[in-house]
Parts: C-alpha cells; structure tokens; sequence
C-alpha cells in the first residue's frame, strides 16, 4: 500500500513511523510534512487546507490511504472531497467534524443526547453574557468561542472582571474572529483525553493517555498545545473506561447517526472526572497531539489493520493488541512559547538523544545544514520502558542532550501516573 499522511507536526511525524512498521505500507508520502518526516519518507510542500491540490497528488502519485492529521482539513471537508474523487481516505466527514468545528454544536448535540457536560448557555450578544454573569455572581464559568481557534479559544477566568473581560475579548473584541459565546459551568476534577476509533457505528478504545495543558510544571502558567503525555493512565481503570463507552461514546456516535453524519476517524473526548463520574469536555476528530506519540507505538499489531478495519466498518471483530510497556513524551517548545515563540534557534544533540529515545520533530526547519526551531513545540522526546519511571528516566536523559536556546519544557511529565 502507498500512503499519504497530511499534516506537518509531531503527531504526524508518530503516524509516519507507526506505519513504517506495517508489512502492508510499501511507501509513505507526507504533505506538507517536516525535516524529521523527511528523513523517513517523501514530503510534498502542500499546505493542510490546499484539498484540491492534495487531491492531485494522491491521485498522480496513485495513494491507496490516506491519513489526515490535524482538524483543519477535516472541518474544510476533505474526507468528503477525498471521496468524491473515488480516493479512499481515514477521517470524519466536514459533517462529522461539527463536534469539533463548533462548541456550540457539541454542547446542543450533548444536550439532546443526554450525554453528560457541564451546564451551559449560549450567547451573541455581550450585554446579556455581562448580565448572565452578573446574575450568576457565585459561581465559576469557563468561557469559550464557539470556532476553532488552534486552543486558544477558551478562557478559565480566576477573578469576575478577568470573566467580564473574556465576554468582551470574545464577542467585542473578536479576538477569534466572528464568533458565538458559550459560557459553561467550571468543572473541578481529573482531565482525562480518551481516544476511540470509529467507524460510524461501533467505536473501539484506544490505549489511556494524559495530557499536560499547562506550560510549567505542576499545572501552572498558561494553557499550551500541550507539553507532554504518557500511557497507559492508572486512573482510567478498566470500569471507568466501560463507563466512558457506555455513557459517552455509543450515545454519541448514535447520536451522530441519528444526525445522518455517522462518525469515522478517531473521536478524541476531552473529559473531565468528577468525583468518578466522566463528563464531556470537548471534542476532537482525530488524534491528540501530544497524546497520539505516546499511544501509537503502543499498538503492538498493524495499525493500518486498524484504519481498514474502520472504513470497512469491521470494528466490531477488530482485535488489536497493546504492548504491556509504558510511553512517555515530553515536548520541547521554543523561547516565548505558547505567547510568541522565537524562531531559528540552532538545535543540537539530536542524533545522541536518539539512540536511546524516539525524537518526533514538530517545529523546525533547516537551515545551512543544520535543525534549527521553527515553531512553537519544536520536538517530542519519547520513551517506551517496562513501567513509567524506567521509560520517564530513559525520556529525560535523552531530552538532558538536546540543547537550542531558550528550550522550555516539563520536569513533571508523567508523575502523575506513578502515584
Ligand atoms: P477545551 O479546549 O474545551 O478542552 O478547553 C481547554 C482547557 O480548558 C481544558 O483542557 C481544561 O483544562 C479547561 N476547561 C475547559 N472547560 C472547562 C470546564 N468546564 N471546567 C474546567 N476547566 C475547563
Ligand atoms: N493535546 C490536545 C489536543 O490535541 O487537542
């Protein structure tokens, strides 16, 4: 099989060596890819957006799969358009995607479906959300625009004029862009990402991962993409895992059935657990990013087993198998980040961290011959080991190589699964 993985992260960059494993991949195609993808298959300088150009290349390169990264290209309708030009490809339809496309969306579908969320209200205009806070003085809110707004849409205000001022930033201001206003009850707990892959009908879990959202350790600072993931989470016990499928996922994809947008790809629900009870979150429609490098080289069979299997709505007999072995990343992200990151910073100790680690690059670029940083999250140190402080101690030593001015990243990455 040839494949074409779109996209130009870490995440994609741990997709691309996930199916370097696979006896069935006879080639791989990356669009637009990054210099780590480069060093393992062809990339092709194709933005995520441009549809109908990757069109022309899967259909001139003759592509039997594709695998669609990031968010973008899905809510743009690129399975539909991928699929109308008879190309087969792995991803909700633009449809589909309204659970990630629009908040307001998911916190209505929720609603309908009765799957438990937090309490909410919808708003156009900022008086009445100035009002709505004001009559709803004691208690905490969270508030988010109802677009995508590459995470950053979503404020958790500490204090009631930092609340007023969210209202502002979202419906005056148009901080990101022309937008509804959802404000929603806070909800104290453990933040949970739980993955599932879909195929329209029946949705099979993933291996558990977590998250670190915030930029310095402990959870302080300010929210990010994400600064690091391990797997498997203790905390997701085999109980609550039936629990999240039963109260959560199967209503949710027979809601989107229902909807007449069944759901394929991966559904990624952002949860939050609250005194053991999950709650909804958010919605992603496909892997998380860090989470997805630390949950792909966990499969131990074929993930394009697993791809197939979803898009000939086979799932339901899918048989994968897990390596009992913990993973960890941690992320290194540029001077400045997640505000303004510094740019062109040379990157060294690259080639000594892996070989003991797997390094997946996110955000850099060459210059005369050498990495240097070009984005926010610059790389991703992985780690496997027998359990998570033998994989934690292997990911640390290696990131202790790797040197560029400025590098930030977590000392806590991980801990938290150890308890
Ligand atoms: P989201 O993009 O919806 O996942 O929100 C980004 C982050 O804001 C989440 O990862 C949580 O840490 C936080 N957050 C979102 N909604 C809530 C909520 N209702 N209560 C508490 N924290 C929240
Ligand atoms: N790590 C969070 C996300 O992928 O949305």
């Amino acid at each position: 099989m040839k494949v074409l993985v779109i996209g130009s992260g870490g995440r994609e960059h741990a997709i691309v060596k996930a199916l370097k494993k696979s006896p069935k991949v006879s080639q791989i195609l990356a669009a637009p890819g990054n210099p780590g993808i480069a060093q393992e298959a062809p990339c092709f300088p194709i933005k995520v957006e441009d549809i109908s150009a990757l069109i022309a290349l899967a259909q001139k390169e003759q592509v039997d799969l594709a695998i669609v990264g990031p968010e973008l290209p899905l809510t743009f309708g690129i399975v539909d358009e991928f699929q109308k030009a008879g190309l087969k490809i792995f991803g909700p339809t633009q449809q589909a995607a309204r659970l990630e496309a629009s908040k307001v969306f998911t916190k209505n579908f929720l609603k309908k479906y009765k799957i438990p969320t937090a309490a909410y209200e919808v708003f156009s205009e900022a008086e009445s959300a100035h009002q709505f806070l004001r009559d709803q003085a004691s208690r905490k809110w969270v508030l988010k625009a109802d677009g995508l707004a590459a995470g950053k849409g979503v404020i958790v205000p500490i204090t009631s004029d930092e609340a007023h001022q969210g209202v502002d930033r979202i419906l005056v201001q148009k901080e990101f862009g022309p937008q509804q206003l959802v404000i929603e009850e806070f909800l104290d707990g453990e933040e949970l990402s739980f993955m599932v892959i879909c195929d329209g009908i029946e949705g099979l879990s993933l291996a558990t991962s977590q998250d670190h959202k915030r930029l310095f350790d402990n959870d302080e600072g300010p929210n990010t993409g994400g600064m690091g993931a391990y797997s498997p989470v203790p905390l997701v016990t085999e109980e609550l895992s039936k629990e999240i499928m039963r109260t959560i996922i199967a209503p949710t994809l027979a809601g989107m059935r229902e909807e007449g947008s069944p759901f394929t790809g991966i559904l990624y629900a952002g949860l939050m657990i609250c005194k053991g009870k999950p709650l909804v979150l958010e919605y992603n429609v496909r892997f998380g990013d860090p989470e997805a490098q630390v949950i792909l080289p966990r499969l131990e069979s074929d993930w394009i087993d697993l791809f197939e299997a979803a898009l000939s709505k086979r799932l339901s007999s899918a048989t994968p198998r897990w390596k009992n072995q913990s993973v960890i990343v941690v992320v290194l992200a540029a001077e400045g980040y997640p505000a303004n990151p510094k740019k062109g910073d040379v990157i060294t100790g690259l080639d000594e961290a892996e070989q003991t680690a797997l390094v997946y690059h996110a955000g850099t670029s060459m210059q005369a011959g050498n990495f240097v940083t070009a984005g926010g999250r610059v790389l991703g140190v992985t780690a496997l080991g027998d359990t998570l402080l033998q994989a934690r101690e292997v990911c640390y030593q290696a990131v202790n190589k790797i040197k560029f001015s400025g590098m930030q990243f977590r000392q806590d990455i991980g801990k938290k699964g150890m308890k």
